[in-house]
């Protein structure tokens, strides 16, 4: 198979979908690698690092589309990319389509084979290919709240852990999985006064034991969420419905009773959000906006911003389910591996993941009706 990769282009973006040591594997295993120029300089890997492991580097993203049986990538296709997409080609990237309903049309469309990292689910219901992601993120959430809290930068000009004598800030978190937990941690670390609200009893369980009690759980509920988020410095997004819309949780109502200068970071925005007062994505150049004079961060890429540790993590756990895919075909490899099938959002013109067909608008068709699996 011809595994190609192109450069990002969405604003900022650095990672690149692959390393050396995938490309050694996949070429070891008989396939072709072909990437664009320069696609691994922002993660501080050279053109001549993927040359050596016997990858040929193109001068364009278009001749990498061109040529390639599979995209590999690491966020969605933006629109200049769309016309380069062509009828089973795979695509395997990050695709979070419940919150870009055009692309979804556009793959669909296409007949492109769309592999989305996110929904490729374990049978314990755990997301492999998006857990490395989720532990940068929740890990950058608290120190992009820190930063944004400062008075300089426009926040309230409170330090999270405090000092002593001066009480610590409140960080509260909606979701307690892999963004929420880590998050936890890093602000828990601190010294932060810490609440995670859940909907899921036992994962409550589990971070009370986790912190021992460090740090506040509490359910997740209209009543919690209207005493709780209020009284939050840094209020952190971290809810998923795997493969759906983020359910708006946090009301204007509620942002409107927080403190003047206080920060959200939602971290969901990558799947529309959970925040009534963030309707729209902003990008690592320009991550803020201030609304009822609380400071918005909504950028749905932000593991891109320290792209050398994130294209490591991230590639460490996608390379075997990429070399599954290159040495059996998409469809065996779904055969064989049922997480892979599940990581299937399009193909063949139908939107074969129910939550995104939802999210989207599209019908759904069971997975089974369009393959012969
Ligand atoms: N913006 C970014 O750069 C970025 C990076 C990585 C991940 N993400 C996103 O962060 C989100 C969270 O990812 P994750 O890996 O932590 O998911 P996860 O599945 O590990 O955790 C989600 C948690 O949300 C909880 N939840 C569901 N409904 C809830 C509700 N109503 N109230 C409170 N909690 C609720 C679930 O019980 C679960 O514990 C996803 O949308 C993911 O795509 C964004």
């Amino acid at each position: 198979m011809i595994v190609g990769i192109p450069k990002e282009i969405k604003d900022k973006e650095k990672r690149v979908a692959i390393i050396p040591a995938g490309v050694e594997l996949l070429v070891e295993s008989g396939h072709k690698v072909i990437l664009e120029k320069g696609a691994g300089e922002g993660s501080g890997i050279s053109d001549d690092d993927f040359r050596e492991e016997g990858a040929y580097i193109v001068d364009s993203g278009q001749a990498v589309y061109h040529e390639a049986d599979m995209i590999l990538k690491v966020k969605e296709p933006l629109p200049e990319e769309y016309p380069y997409l062509r009828e089973e080609q795979i695509i395997f990237t990050y695709l979070h389509l419940a919150a870009v309903p055009e692309l979804a049309r556009v793959l669909a469309e296409k007949k492109v084979v769309a592999m989305a990292y996110e929904t490729v689910q374990l049978e314990d219901g755990s997301l492999p290919l998006l857990d490395p992601m989720s532990k940068v993120a929740g890990r950058m959430a608290v120190q992009i709240g820190a930063h944004h809290l400062e008075h300089i930068q426009g926040g309230s000009g409170v330090l999270l852990g405090g000092v002593p004598g001066v009480p610590p800030s409140r960080v509260v978190i909606i979701g307690g999985g892999v963004v929420g937990t880590n998050a936890a941690r890093i602000a828990n670390g601190i010294g932060a006064q810490v609440t995670i609200l859940d909907i899921n009893p036992s994962r409550l369980r589990e971070l009370d034991d986790l912190f021992y009690g460090q740090v506040t759980t509490c359910f997740s509920n209209k009543y919690n969420l209207k005493k709780i988020v209020p009284q939050a410095d840094l209020l952190i997004g971290a809810v998923l419905h795997t493969g759906g819309k983020a359910p708006i949780l946090v009301t204007e109502e509620m942002v409107k009773g927080m403190k003047p200068g206080s920060v959200i970071v939602d971290v969901a925005i990558d799947q529309g959000g959970i925040v009534e007062t963030i309707n729209r994505c902003t990008s690592l150049s320009n991550p803020v906006y201030v609304e009822n004079e609380v400071i918005h961060y909504a950028v749905p890429n932000i593991p891109g911003s320290v792209p050398r540790t994130s294209t490591f993590a991230l590639t460490n756990t996608t390379l075997p389910f990429v070399s599954l895919v290159a040495n059996y075909g998409y469809r065996e490899a779904a055969r064989v591996k049922k997480c892979l099938a599940m990581g299937i959002n399009i193909v063949k013109g139908k939107v074969v993941c129910a939550p995104v067909a939802e999210a989207v608008g599209l019908p759904y068709t069971p997975l089974k009706e369009v393959l012969d699996l």
